[in-house]
């Protein structure tokens, strides 16, 4: 929950709106959730940078993306400066 609502605020504060698709996933036996976050805003230069701790380019905390990645079993992102920004996480159910 921490994980999406980070997400989905970055999308909406610093891609200006976008999509979330959320799925349910099945891969070796194992049911996950799954959600993709994706806008068309201004995309993110530098990945690594914008993933620390107490990056931000609104004076926030920036806390969000670095945290959210921890939070969850699989975390991938990917920006285009110009184009957008698309993260996706998966959070595999407890057996
Ligand atoms: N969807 C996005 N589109 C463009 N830039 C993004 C996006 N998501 C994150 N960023 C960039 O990465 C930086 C770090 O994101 P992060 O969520 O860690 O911090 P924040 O949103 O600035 O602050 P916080 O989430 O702690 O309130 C942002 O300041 C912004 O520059
Ligand atoms: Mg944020």
């Amino acid at each position: 929950m921490t994980a999406a609502s980070e997400l989905a605020r970055n999308t909406l504060v610093h891609g200006r709106g976008g999509t979330l698709t959320i799925s349910e996933i099945e891969r070796d036996g194992r049911i996950g959730i799954k959600l993709v976050f994706e806008d068309t805003g201004p995309g993110i230069p530098d990945i690594e940078k914008a993933l620390q701790d107490g990056f931000s380019t609104a004076k926030s905390m920036g806390l969000g993306l670095g945290g959210a990645r921890r939070l969850v079993n699989e975390f991938d992102i990917s920006s285009t400066v110009d184009v957008g920004t698309k993260v996706s996480i998966v959070q595999w159910k407890r057996r």
